[in-house]
Order: C-alpha cells, then sequence, then structure tokens
C-alpha cells in the first residue's frame, strides 16, 4: 500500500545467491502499525526478504528503508541501532536453556540498557505480565512447548521496545490452539504497542484472522499486494492455487 509515511520501503529490490535469483524486481512499502503478511511458496524468498531489514542478508541491487533511513549499504556496526527497533522472532524460537524464562527476557535488557539484573528482571516481569506469561518466569525453557516458548521469545523480542517486530512463520510447528494463541499475541501487541508487525507465514487462518494486509511474491516478483479480503477473492490463478492449497486448514482449527 503506498502512502506519506511508510514504516519499511523495499524498492526494487534484487537478491541473487551463487548467481541464482531469488527476488527480481521486489517493490512493496509496510505501514507503520499494520499487521503486514509476506507470503508465498516455500523456497520463493520470504525469510530473506525481512533479513535484508536487520543486516542480515544484503541486496544486489535496490533501496529498503526503515523509518526513512536506507538500510542498504550499511555498516555491520550501524545495523545495531537498527536491530534493536526492528526485532527479528526467529523460526526456531532461540532461548538460552540453562536460563529461567525471566532471565531469558532480562538479559537483553541488561545487556543493551546496561542496568542491573534485578532492575532488568523486574522489567522483564512486566513484559511477560503484559503478554499472560508471568507465571512462565521460573521455568527452563526446556520445559516448555513449541507453543510457550515462541511466546516467551515474543516477550524477549518486545523487551526492547521495538517499533517493529519481524515474525519469521510464527505459527509453522504448532497446533492449532496454540498458533491462534500466537495470532492473538501478535495482534494484541500491534494494537497496544502500536509496533509495526511483519509476518511471514503461510498460515491462511493466520492472515484471515489478524491480517491487515498481504504481499504475496511469486517467481521473484511481487505478485499480489492488498488487504486479505481481495487476496481470498482474488481470480489470478497463481493466488488461487495457493489459497486453495492452503484452504483445507482454514476454518477448521
Ligand atoms: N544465505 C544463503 N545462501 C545461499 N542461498 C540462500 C541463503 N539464504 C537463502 N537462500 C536461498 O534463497 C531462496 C529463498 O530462501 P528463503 O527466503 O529461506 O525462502 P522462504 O522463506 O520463502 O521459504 C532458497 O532457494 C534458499 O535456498
Ligand atoms: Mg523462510
Amino acid at each position: 500500500m503506498a502512502s506519506a509515511n511508510p514504516h519499511m520501503v523495499f524498492s526494487d529490490v534484487h537478491i541473487a545467491f551463487a548467481g541464482k535469483s531469488v527476488h527480481a524486481g521486489v517493490s512493496l512499502q509496510v505501514q507503520r502499525g499494520s499487521v503486514h503478511f509476506i507470503m508465498g511458496q516455500s523456497g520463493v524468498g520470504k525469510s530473506v526478504l525481512i533479513k535484508t531489514l536487520v543486516g542480515l542478508v544484503h541486496p544486489d541491487r535496490g533501496s529498503i528503508t526503515f523509518d526513512g533511513t536506507e538500510v542498504v549499504g550499511l555498516s555491520e556496526a550501524a545495523f545495531f541501532p537498527i536491530r534493536r527497533r526492528c526485532q527479528m522472532v526467529f523460526q526456531q524460537a532461540t532461548l538460552f536453556g540453562s536460563l529461567s524464562v525471566l532471565d531469558n527476557v532480562a538479559m537483553p535488557i541488561a545487556r543493551h540498557e546496561q542496568v542491573s539484573m534485578a532492575v532488568a528482571r523486574q522489567r522483564a516481569a512486566e513484559v511477560l505480565e503484559s503478554l499472560h506469561a508471568r507465571h512462565l518466569g521460573e521455568r527452563l525453557p526446556a520445559t516448555l512447548g513449541p507453543g510457550l516458548r515462541k511466546q516467551v521469545a515474543i516477550a524477549r523480542a518486545l523487551a526492547l521496545n521495538p517499533e517493529a517486530l519481524l515474525y519469521d512463520e510464527p505459527t509453522t510447528g504448532l497446533d492449532p490452539i496454540a498458533a491462534r494463541r500466537t495470532d492473538r499475541l501478535i495482534r494484541e501487541t500491534s494494537i497496544r504497542l502500536g509496533v509495526t508487525s511483519v509476518v511471514v507465514s503461510h498460515d491462511l487462518q493466520s492472515l484471515l484472522s489478524i491480517g491487515d494486509w498481504v504481499s504475496f511474491l511469486h517467481a521473484g516478483q511481487l505478485h499480489f499486494d492488498g488487504p486479505p479480503a481481495k487476496f481470498f477473492a482474488a481470480t489470478d490463478p497463481v493466488v488461487r492455487a495457493f489459497v486453495q492449497a492452503g484452504s483445507s486448514s482454514v476454518g477448521h482449527c
């Protein structure tokens, strides 16, 4: 969607690995505070695209701005403050196994804000509380199922008050109840904190329940860009095939 003040703008982004093109001129905008889905077949380059925002992948050509700042060509050091403002929640929620949930959330606060662990724990407890997860504080990650681990990973990402969260397949591998709980968490976070949420997913149920916008990638291009209702009603054969392939799981959770 085009607007005067988008949070993120991708313009003519080209990315190839070892001569094999993944993105051949992708342009799209993410609105501030929106829940913006990036969808497409496995291997189309969804993860690669969001990783460019935090400097984990570097485009060969094109421009990407975050809050008006060009990120293409930034040095590794220049990405540090951006990674704080724009936190990635990875597909495999990586938590420190030997630390309690509370300390997992407190660690980044202590490190980035140079406060004592006691102060960081207090803040971490508030973040967990706000996500209805205070009761998990003393648990070790290994004792949590994948849904709760995802919740803790989201809490940890939120601990530094980011303006944007990048979720890579947040509901993949979760049972339907945990998947819908994660959807609600993403939506609540977006509404309560005004965080811009970019959600890489192929979960049509998630899109239907919490999406404001969907950018669908196909064959290195932005193939569809619009609100979910238009996506589900699209007559385009590629979009229809994608929706039909995934729709057997929609509405049955
Ligand atoms: N660091 C990398 N080096 C080489 N190839 C990569 C790298 N990261 C991703 N790719 C390739 O880029 C393509 C897109 O990957 P990815 O963004 O992970 O797909 P998606 O998230 O849509 O499933 C795949 O063919 C993948 O193998
Ligand atoms: Mg991926």
